[in-house]
């Protein structure tokens, strides 16, 4: 395999040396983003006047041409290639001859793999935050059919305090918005361009960075050309979201698993996204929740793996960087590929919602409203969660729902409660009552719901 710096060696690289340091195998995927930033070079170079326009030309349709073929399928790249930018420069000089060779003029590799990974990571992001997105709409949409489906809100893992299906499911709304804000914003800062800084102290020629800048789409240029080439924070940033964003998914496909256990029953999830057992006939098994759960651990091991790669790196490119993308590819597939999993299967899953409503009766989880009425009376709050405590062990004992006593039995515990403290304790009631800013009343969520589809940008829903 000819090198693209052979000349000043006088002995073949040893084969297991090429093996282990060639990263081909993970920067094929970068193939386009090396010919679009190859293209904006070589018209720079022309304008600025370090090819003719000639050679200009030749550049320009040889990496055109080679673009549409490899999109095309009819191009493998040679296996032992020390990387895609190697690749794309011999392929090109196949294809246009020693002219070829004029395009790495006042360009390294260094800034070349830095622009590359940044122009694809861009693209990357914008998938992520439309994929994003549509799983949002999915969740106001089914949340506004659910503003009045009761079930239990729970902390701890215990009944707490019952909720709407709708106030629940806005809750992974706003956790998904706060990603696609992060994501946004860190999409500024991948948006710049490191091309022109060459090796890294900048280059001879009179560049114009600007133009390239213009050419590729980038906010603007990096501007410290020892920074540019050996900066990976914008890697380690979309990791950081991309973390987050599984966590998050995670979260949530650990609540759907649980509820499609019987002994929850809260939802059904469609045999098209579930997977049966080689032994129990029985089985229908949540594996795609399974692994959303499983891959942020990935996820979140990319991150600590880029950040462990970059720590005491000294200034400026070290080849430690070429690591980077193994972490960056893997964590935005994962990502990719688990928020549309996560759309899929919740909108093909089916919301058991009696089941939730049977699972907040008798469940103690209006004993604050109980408390709340006596307050409303006059008493002290502490005293009052006291006398509902005595209350609801009462209950407990007698084996009945609070729901169920009666005035009389209330007053047994204290005098100030009057007819209206049974119509306060039914859980529609309990849950219409928080009408708080952001709370679980129909009327707060359908305000919730409102600033959500504004923050969606009348996106059709
Ligand atoms: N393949 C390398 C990377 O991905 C780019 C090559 C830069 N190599 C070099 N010896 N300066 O980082």
């Amino acid at each position: 395999m000819s090198k693209l710096w052979g000349g000043r060696f006088e002995k073949q690289t040893d084969e297991a040396v090429e093996a282990f340091t060639t990263s081909l195998g993970v920067d094929a995927r970068l193939w386009d983003a090396d010919i679009r930033a190859s293209i904006a070079h070589a018209r720079m170079l022309g304008k600025i006047g370090v090819l003719t326009p000639e050679e200009t030309d030749a550049i320009l349709s040889g990496l055109q041409a080679l673009r549409e073929h490899i999109a095309a399928g009819k191009v493998t790249f040679d296996p032992k290639a020390e990387d895609v930018h190697s690749e794309i420069e011999r392929l090109l000089t196949e294809r246009i001859g020693a002219v070829a060779g004029k395009l790495h003029t006042a360009r390294s590799r260094n800034d070349q793999v830095a622009t590359d990974t940044r122009l694809y990571l861009r693209e990357g992001i914008d998938a992520l935050l439309e994929e994003i997105r549509q799983l949002q709409q999915w969740l106001v949409h089914t949340a506004e059919s659910h503003l009045h489906t009761i079930l239990p809100g729970c902390t701890h893992l215990q009944h707490a305090q019952p909720v709407s299906l709708a106030h629940h499911l806005m809750a992974y709304f706003w956790m998904l918005q706060r990603d696609h804000e992060r994501l946004t914003d860190c999409r500024r800062r991948v948006n710049r361009l490191p091309l022109g800084s060459a090796a890294l102290a900048g280059t001879s020629f009179p560049v114009d960075r600007q133009m390239v800048a213009r050419e590729l789409g980038f906010e603007g240029i990096c501007e410290n050309s020892m920074d540019a080439v050996s900066d990976r924070d914008f890697v380690v940033e979309f990791l950081s979201c991309a973390a987050l964003v599984m966590v998050h998914l995670s979260r949530l496909a650990e609540e759907l698993i649980l509820w499609n256990t019987p002994e929850f029953g809260f939802v059904d999830l469609d045999d098209s996204v579930t997977t049966g057992s080689s032994i129990m006939p029985q089985k229908k098994n949540p594996d795609v929740a399974e692994l959303i759960r499983a891959r942020t651990g990935r996820v979140v091991a990319d991150l600590t793996g880029a950040l462990v790669v970059l720590k005491a790196l000294p200034l400026s490119y070290n080849r430690d960087l070429q690591e980077d993308k193994g972490f960056l590819f893997d964590a935005l597939d994962t990502a990719l590929s688990s928020v549309a999993l996560m759309h899929l299967m919740l909108s093909r899953a089916r919301f058991r919602t009696e089941r939730m409503r049977q699972a907040v009766r008798g469940d103690f989880s209006n004993a604050t409203d109980l408390a709340d009425y006596l307050v409303r009376k006059g008493m002290p709050f502490r005293q009052a969660h006291e006398v509902v405590g005595r209350a609801v062990q009462y209950c407990l004992k007698q084996g009945v729902a609070l729901e169920d006593l009666s005035v009389e039995q209330l007053r047994a515990f204290s005098n100030l409660f009057d007819a209206d403290a049974v119509q306060i304790l039914q859980p529609e009631a309990v849950m219409q009552a928080r009408r708080s800013d952001g709370g679980t009343s129909p009327e707060a969520v359908q305000q919730q719901i409102a600033l959500a589809r504004k923050l969606l940008g009348g996106d059709d829903i």
